[in-house]
């Protein structure tokens, strides 16, 4: 973990009193916590400005069972990403509805293509990717 240092802020005070609330009701234990959140997102989100940040991530989807040629065209899309696609799990929702977690990892700029691959076909209902920074 790197060094903890201390620095001063000047904020205006309501403010500061609304951000209070805020994470009081996000359960924060203390407000540099929330804060180190806040910076840490800030800093994530500026890495994903670039295409070839490698990130982490799903791609959840919900789809029309019953479309037989859509379940053909996912699997050959994510035969195409393999590299990119760490795996799969398939939830048989209900009698019409199937749920997929698409597990990735690679350069943010290749899995935001194999999202939308996937959100553009038809009979896909829900799509929604999901994706950080990788760790280092
Ligand atoms: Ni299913």
């Amino acid at each position: 973990m790197s060094a903890l240092i201390r620095f001063g802020v000047s904020i205006a005070k309501d403010l500061l009193e609304k951000f209070d609330a805020v994470i009081s009701d996000q359960e924060y234990p203390t407000r540099s916590k929330a804060i180190e959140d806040l910076m840490r997102k800030a800093v994530d989100e500026h890495k994903l400005t670039d295409d070839k940040t490698v990130s982490v991530g799903s791609i959840d989807i919900i789809y029309d069972h019953h479309r037989r040629e859509l379940l053909n065209k996912l699997t050959d899309i994510q035969h195409d990403f393999q590299e990119t696609i760490l795996s799969t799990q398939h939830i048989h929702l209900d009698h019409h509805n199937c749920f997929e977690i698409i597990v990735v990892k690679g350069e943010k700029g290749k899995i935001e293509k194999l999202a939308s691959l996937i959100k553009s076909e038809k009979g896909v209902k829900h799509s929604q990717l999901r994706l950080a920074p990788a760790p280092q």
